[in-house]
Order: C-alpha cells, then sequence, then structure tokens
C-alpha cells in the first residue's frame, strides 16, 4: 500500500558526524540475564568514555518506562520492544553516536532481527554470569518475586535465556569487579571504533 513516506535527503551523512567526532558510530548491543550487570557496565562504560566519545545508552528499564511501555514479557512483545529499540538505535549510528543498548534480549532470533535491522557496525556484547550469580545478586529483588510466583514471563524462571550463538564479545563478570569488566569493553571500544 502507498504511504505517501518520502524520506528527506539529509546534507549531513554518517561519516560527517564520525569526522567530526573524530571516532567511528557504532551499535553496542549487551545481552544478559536480568543482573548480569548490563546497565551497570554500560554506566562505567559512558562514564569513562564521556569527555572523548559520543555516547548514548539505550537501557531496558528507561525504554520500558517511556516509549515502550505498552508492551508486556511474551516472546512477541519483547520482539517488538527489541524492534523498536534496534530501530531507535539506528537512527542514533547514522549521527555519530556510539549507542549502547542493554537489554536482556534472550533469544538468537531476537538478536538477528536486531543485528538485521541495524545492519553495519553492530557488535553483540555478552555480559556472561550465571542464572545461580544473578540470582544470588538479585539487585532488583525480582528473582525472589519471580520464584515466589510474582512475576509471570521472568527470563531464566520461566521465560527462556538462550546462549548467544554468536556475540562479536564476551564478557565473564563471575569474580569480577564491575570495573574490570566494563574496561574490556572500553579497551573494545578504543581498538575498534577508530577511524
Ligand atoms: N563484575 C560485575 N559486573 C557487573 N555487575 C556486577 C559485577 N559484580 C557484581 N555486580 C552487581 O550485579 C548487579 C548487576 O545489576 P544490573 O547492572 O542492574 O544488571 P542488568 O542491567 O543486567 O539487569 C549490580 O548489583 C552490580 O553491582
Ligand atoms: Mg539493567
Amino acid at each position: 500500500m502507498e504511504n505517501n513516506i518520502v524520506q528527506h535527503n539529509f546534507d549531513l551523512s554518517e561519516n560527517d558526524y564520525v569526522k567530526k567526532h573524530a571516532h567511528q558510530s557504532g551499535v553496542l548491543w549487551l545481552t544478559g540475564l536480568s543482573g548480569s550487570g548490563k546497565s551497570s557496565i554500560a554506566n562505567f562504560v559512558a562514564k569513562e568514555l564521556f569527555e572523548k566519545y559520543q555516547i548514548m545508552i539505550l537501557d531496558g528499564d528507561d525504554v520500558r518506562s517511556g516509549l515502550n511501555k505498552d508492551l508486556s514479557f511474551t516472546d512477541e512483545d519483547r520482539t517488538e520492544n527489541l524492534r523498536r529499540v534496534a530501530e531507535v538505535a539506528s537512527l542514533f549510528r547514522q549521527k555519530g553516536m556510539i549507542v549502547l543498548c542493554s537489554f536482556i534480549s534472550p533469544l538468537n532470533e531476537q538478536r538477528k532481527k536486531v543485528r538485521e535491522i541495524v545492519k553495519d557496525k553492530f557488535h553483540l556484547v555478552y555480559i556472561n554470569t550465571s542464572l545461580a550469580e544473578c540470582e544470588k545478586r538479585d539487585p532488583k529483588g525480582l528473582y525472589e518475586k519471580a520464584r515466589a510466583g510474582k512475576i509471570p514471563n521472568f527470563t531464566g524462571i520461566d521465560s527462556p535465556f538462550e546462549e548467544p550463538n554468536h556475540s562479536e564479545i564476551i564478557i565473564n563478570t563471575a569474580n569480577k569487579s564491575i570495573e574490570d569488566c566494563a574496561k574490556e569493553l572500553i579497551n573494545y571500544i578504543e581498538k575498534n571504533f577508530k577511524i
């Protein structure tokens, strides 16, 4: 069907932004269980790189508090949540930003879809923390509630989490500090986002 949408041809290209920012643009998509450390690591990375890099954080709980508050946690709504975020991340990337996306993104099919939406410069970052460790941390008390049957479709409890079948970088967080884990991602960015 004809939708009468004609995208504007903006004069500034992604490359113009990249030259101005003096670093590559890209999307770093952090996948991992609830409590694995996605938000804590994104927080530290953004703070460390604040002066030298243009960084945007799109975080699960922020997005679900506003933009995507109409969505639930069924597989279908999680997929739609991630699709919208991938579209937003692409827009920021096209304006030369490094976009840190921290979303559980539990299924390989969903990770594949967001990679396809972003197309170029997509980096899957697996924040690898075992369910037992996440449950021990339980920073938001959600595992306790989920075990008590108070949260339906909770990832790792009654909703699946697949090990990523392809990621650009894996960060194992067990027995490490947030700082040390964040530094692994910072090193990756410093190496791969040079121009
Ligand atoms: N090495 C580590 N990396 C990240 N978080 C860690 C680490 N060790 C302990 N933690 C703790 O684990 C919790 C991770 O929570 P959070 O960042 O909110 O996870 P997520 O965003 O993945 O749900 C925090 O309480 C954090 O202090
Ligand atoms: Mg989080």
